[in-house]
């Protein structure tokens, strides 16, 4: 079992840094893009970047509003970004997020459940997308969405 856990681990390592954009890079793109998030209401500032198997990246922030519920996730508006320029199903190999208060340290930050959803319905199984996110214990961990959400809604 550890070593199907190393093995998967190595894979989803190859199958990023058989890009010419690596997991360090993306979680950077990540961290830039959360200097955009609109958030006067938690002030938690979150980034997305989503690389494409042609290496492009789309990223995103979050943006809040007044109402709460009409928030939109930096991972939704990463993956709207670049399905509508064009981006379809399978294009996509891995999202990076990254999240932390105004002008505090980077903190722990998972994919919340309803952009588990959304993101697993454009990961193929070709193309498994991968999640890149710093975990509880500060470790940058990458993992597919099938493994982030493994049950997912489908009929
Ligand atoms: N947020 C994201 O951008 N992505 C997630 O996966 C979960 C939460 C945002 C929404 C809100 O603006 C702020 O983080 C605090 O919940």
């Amino acid at each position: 079992m550890v070593y199907i856990c190393i093995l998967k681990e190595i894979l989803l390592f190859c199958a990023i840094e058989g890009s010419t954009v690596n997991t360090a890079d993306l979680m950077n793109r990540a961290r830039a893009a959360s200097a955009h998030a609109y958030c006067p209401y938690s002030h938690f500032m979150v980034g997305a970047a989503l690389l494409t198997t042609r290496e492009q990246v789309f990223t995103g922030c979050n943006v809040e509003n007044i109402s709460y519920s009409l928030t939109m996730c930096a991972e939704r508006v990463a993956l709207y970004t670049a399905v509508s320029a064009g981006k379809k199903k399978g294009d996509f190999l891995a999202l990076a997020v990254a999240g932390r208060m105004k002008d505090g340290p980077w903190q722990p930050c998972a994919p919340c459940g309803a952009c588990r959803q959304v993101l697993a319905e454009f990961s193929s199984t070709h193309h498994p997308l991968i999640v890149v996110y710093l975990d509880a214990r500060g470790t940058v961990r990458e993992q597919t969405i099938s493994d982030l959400l493994p049950q997912k809604f489908s009929f």
